[in-house]
């Protein structure tokens, strides 16, 4: 038996059982995450993004939309009085890469699907000063110049599908023509309406 004090006088010792007492706690924490239905599951009733969805979010990533606003509202009464039922694991388990994010310059959109039409997305993405006067978001310009190419759709929604995604061949088949022609305003927009929509088990507040 190591009496305390000699683990005390022992740095090494000491260094030795807090990494094997942390690594067991986290072990004990973590692992269970990785076995249960309500992390691994998607949430009853779930849809996985249309093609064009899919190229919005896709655009959402390359402008770097991700940076300024996270998609992971928090259990607080803060979060949930103002953008809805706090995110859940199962709701993203067919998210890749998940789009949480870390810091909040603008609000969370985790659940902003429905919030505004369509026609408030294009004005605010062209320049939010338009409806925002005090916003400091940039303007998105290109957004509606620029088409998408339905190139490269299909094989994005096959390797969504290895990933778990339960995309159908006719979904697949279908997604160049869904695609082919759309401004990328059109899919961004699509995409932040989908956003928190894709099933129905939390209704929004707002
Ligand atoms: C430099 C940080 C920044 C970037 C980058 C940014 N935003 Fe914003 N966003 C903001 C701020 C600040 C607001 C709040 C003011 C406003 O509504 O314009 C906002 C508001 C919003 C809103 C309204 C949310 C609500 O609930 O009222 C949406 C939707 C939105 N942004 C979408 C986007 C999209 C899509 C992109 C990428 C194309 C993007 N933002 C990039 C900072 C940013």
């Amino acid at each position: 038996m190591i009496k305390h004090e000699t683990i005390e006088k022992n740095i090494g010792l000491m260094v030795l059982l807090i990494i094997i007492v942390i690594s067991g706690g986290g072990l004990a924490e973590i692992v269970p995450l990785f076995f249960h239905s309500s992390t691994t599951q998607p949430i009853e009733g779930m849809r996985p993004y249309s093609a064009l969805e899919l190229e919005g979010r896709d655009i959402y990533i390359r402008e770097g939309c991700h940076v300024c606003h996270t998609q992971m509202i928090r259990p607080f009464r803060a979060e949930t009085e103002r953008y809805g039922h706090y995110s859940t694991a199962n709701e993203d388990v067919w998210e890749h890469p998940f789009l949480w994010g870390s810091k909040r310059t603008g609000p969370d959109l985790d659940r902003v699907g429905g919030r505004y039409s369509d026609d408030w997305h294009r004005a605010h993405l062209y320049n939010p000063r338009d409806v925002v006067p005090e916003s400091k978001m940039p303007s998105y310009p290109w957004l509606f110049e620029n088409r998408v190419s339905g190139a490269d759709t299909a094989k994005k929604m096959e390797v969504m599908r290895r990933m778990g995604v339960p995309y159908t061949d006719e979904q697949i088949a279908e997604a160049a023509d869904q695609v082919n022609g759309k401004y990328e305003i059109d899919a961004l927009v699509t995409y932040l309406q989908a956003l928190g929509k894709t099933h129905s088990e939390y209704t929004n507040k707002r």
